[in-house]
């Protein structure tokens, strides 16, 4: 699937997506912890990628972290940088981050590696374990299922991934994974999954 595609496919519900989940509100209390426990106590630049109406890097930034946000759709930064103008969001992808080389503290992709078919998986973990520094920090938030596997999202395609399998994905691009959580179905929200992992020593 192509950027453009997704990103279309976010702009064209991007004021519904911004009502429904475009505050730290209404993000999960148990999720903001993992999120914090990870990235609250880096020291240097922490990358939002794919942070949609910015909500998560605004509560980052809230708690003393330099975080940035990106994402691929105009709508969503416009809203970042008007809902937080305290904040540093720009327009672009995370397959190609303009950052230099392990530069970069941390990197929270949260539900955003979600619509990357499989095969492309790789390129962009390579491209993360290129910016963060040694130690850095990666956290992942994606959908949880016991085989890689495509689904219909509300919004675009979208794979869930087994735990192990991202995770040895992870190991594979230069991460150790150093914890994970899982979320099983309540009946109304899908199984949820996060990894958190450092940069691996080279
Ligand atoms: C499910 S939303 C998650 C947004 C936000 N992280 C949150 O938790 O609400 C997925 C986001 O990832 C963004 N995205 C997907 N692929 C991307 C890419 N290659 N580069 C930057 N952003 C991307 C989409 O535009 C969308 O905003």
């Amino acid at each position: 699937m192509d950027l453009e595609h997704v990103g279309q496919a976010y702009s064209s519900v991007a004021d519904l997506y911004i009502e429904l989940f475009g505050s730290s509100q209404q993000v999960h209390v148990d999720d903001l912890a993992f999120i914090e426990r990870h990235l609250s106590n880096r020291s240097g630049t922490v990358l939002d990628l794919g942070c949609g109406p910015g909500h998560i890097t605004g509560h980052l930034r809230s708690l003393g972290v330099d975080a940035q946000g990106i994402d691929l759709v105009p709508e969503f930064i416009a809203h970042a940088r008007t809902a937080h103008p305290n904040g540093k969001y720009q327009l672009g992808s995370m397959e190609t981050l303009d950052v230099a080389d392990h530069s970069v503290a941390g990197i929270l992709a949260w539900y955003s590696l979600i619509h990357l078919p499989p095969e492309d998986l790789g390129g962009v973990l390579a491209e993360f374990r290129r910016a963060v520094a040694p130690d850095g920090a990666l956290v992942v938030g994606f959908f949880d299922g016991d085989e890689v596997s495509a689904f219909d999202h509300k919004v675009v395609t979208a794979y869930r991934w087994p735990v192990d399998e991202l995770s040895e994905r992870l190991t594979r691009a230069g991460f150790t994974t150093v914890e994970h959580v899982r979320r099983p179905s309540d009946g109304t929200h899908r199984p949820l999954a996060a990894i958190a992992a450092i940069a691996a020593d080279v």
